[in-house]
């Protein structure tokens, strides 16, 4: 569980977790006999001292929210008894181990294309290729590996049995069951959404749509972070906004540049991914987080804040932007894509403004609702209580995959490429020197059969730095001889001097 901490208040730490547990014990988003995560778990999590989380949990309990049970922890009271289910932190470990340090550290320029930029159908086609190829080593790809299939297969079959109800009408904002278990999860992420505030998409690609579709009109500025996520800026593309790509700096989007930016273009609306910003995989702090609300509100600027990999961080997150929103400014956007299987097409958006009826209408217009055997499963799955589990394993699996990948770069890539170290998801930016040429690393590399993400189609048309994406998940042996091959290109282009 997550909980907003404003370190400069006057109120004390303590009471302010207080405040957080007894607004959502009221608010009835924890249940009766839900257990609060331990007071190690929680104290980690919030970056507390344990006789903090202590302290507030034993108000809580004078209060009569909540009762100790000797050696269980403590859960909250039904109402009746001003005396309750069971929310299990499972908060990531922090890591131990020393790392190759993070060498990002990329030119602060702002770019507006004028033109139109690459399409993602491109490299969205180019993706289903390499599928179809034997032997392949594709660091390109955005997809996690095929994992626990048999219980997925026990689980879908079991979803199966509410198949009559697929004849049904389904409500287009998705099932209020499934929604109230999202809203469960994203308050362990540290957000106060209920089920009325979430709208279930066909993935969270279509939450950008809508979004798009909803507050964009052709001609409005968009500001993005330089790099971003390509499949964003096609759906600006399409609706023929203008784009400013901000600088991401190794802390985020540079916020100099942006309150330059909202003074002086009064854009519609920032996008922003704060937490394993995709490609980069750099995650914000607190202060940044704030600091960017701040602004957003200053020039009534709306955010989108796509968390896609919040559930893959090896390391406590702060709360995202959207939990420190009291006015309905932030927008927030999920998916199931990468912690269970993109194939369900199952993600969401938490809005808490008056926009949240013509999102459900327009989603009504698009398909009606999302898939209702998509729904099933995963409303399945999360009951089962094999999704935390699952959770743990990809994390655990794709830390030893980071680490790996960090010290196999070290050996085989020329000392002048630098990388960032992110702290989970699925990608690790690679930033190469000034003036190499991209599509002759990306060709020769293919020509070995090994596909990396051209950094090229992460900016607005094309224009950053060069650098590449790879998905670190691979298994070892395949990441071993993948850098191998790109190391050699790269080394034998420095050599001949010639990086085009
Ligand atoms: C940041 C980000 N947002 C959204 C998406 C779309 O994911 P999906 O539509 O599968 O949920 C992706 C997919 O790679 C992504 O990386």
């Amino acid at each position: 569980m997550k909980i907003p901490l404003d370190r400069q208040a006057d109120t004390p730490i303590y009471l302010q977790i207080r405040d957080r547990i007894q607004h959502l014990i009221q608010t009835g988003h924890l249940a009766p006999n839900t257990q609060l995560p331990s007071i190690r778990t929680l104290a980690q999590t919030v970056n507390v001292n344990k006789l903090t989380v202590l302290e507030a949990y034993s108000v809580l309990e004078a209060d009569g929210l909540v009762r100790a049970k000797q050696g269980a922890g403590f859960f909250i009271n039904p109402p009746e008894q001003r005396a309750v289910g069971t929310v299990k932190n499972d908060a990531p470990k922090p890591f131990a181990a020393p790392l190759p340090p993070a060498t990002f550290n990329p030119a602060q320029t702002v770019l507006i294309p004028t033109k139109g930029i690459h399409t993602f159908s491109n490299i969205y086609a180019a993706s289903l290729q390499s599928h179809s190829e034997a032997e392949t080593i594709d660091f390109g790809l955005g997809f996690p590996q095929p994992t626990g299939l048999e219980e997925l297969q026990r689980i879908a079959r079991r979803a199966m049995k509410e198949a009559h109800t697929f004849f049904h009408p389904g409500d287009p904002q998705g099932d209020l069951g499934l929604r109230s278990q999202v809203s469960q999860l994203l308050i362990q992420q540290g957000l106060e959404i209920s089920p009325e505030n979430l709208i279930l998409t066909n993935g969270s690609m279509q939450s950008l749509s809508l979004l798009v579709e909803n507050f964009v009109s052709p001609g409005d500025w968009v500001i993005v972070e330089a790099p971003t996520y390509h499949g964003f800026l096609s759906i600006l593309q399409q609706r023929q906004a203008q784009i400013i790509g901000i600088p991401m700096t190794p802390k985020g989007m540079n916020l100099t540049l942006l309150a330059q930016y909202l003074e002086s273009h009064r854009p519609r609306l920032i996008y922003t991914m704060s937490t394993l910003h995709n490609p980069t995989g750099i995650t914000t702090q607190s202060a940044h987080r704030r600091q960017l609300l701040a602004l957003a509100e200053e020039y009534d600027c709306l955010i989108i804040e796509d968390n896609a990999y919040e559930p893959l961080s090896f390391e406590i997150t702060p709360p995202p932007i959207k939990a420190f929103d009291r006015s309905g400014q932030v927008i927030y956007v999920g998916t199931f894509s990468k912690t269970l299987m993109p194939g369900l097409r199952v993600g969401y958006l938490a809005v808490t403004s008056a926009a949240a009826q013509s999102l459900i209408e327009r989603k009504l217009l698009h398909d009606f609702h999302i898939s209702a055997a998509s729904q099933a499963i995963i409303k399945e799955y999360l009951a089962s209580g094999h999704y935390r589990r699952r959770l743990n394993q990809i994390r655990d699996r794709h830390r030893s995959c980071r680490d790996f990948m960090l010290s196999t770069l070290v050996q085989h890539l020329p000392p002048t490429v630098t990388w960032t170290v992110p702290n989970g998801g699925t990608f690790l930016w690679i930033q190469l020197p000034d003036g190499t040429c991209l599509d002759t690393v990306c060709s020769a590399a293919a020509e070995q059969k090994v596909l990396v993400g051209s950094g090229a189609a992460f900016f607005p048309k094309e224009q950053g730095y060069p650098a590449l994406r790879l998905n670190f998940s691979l298994p070892h042996d395949a990441t071993e001889r993948g850098l191998k091959i790109l190391g050699n290109i790269l080394q034998q282009m420095e050599n001949r001097g010639s990086k085009s």
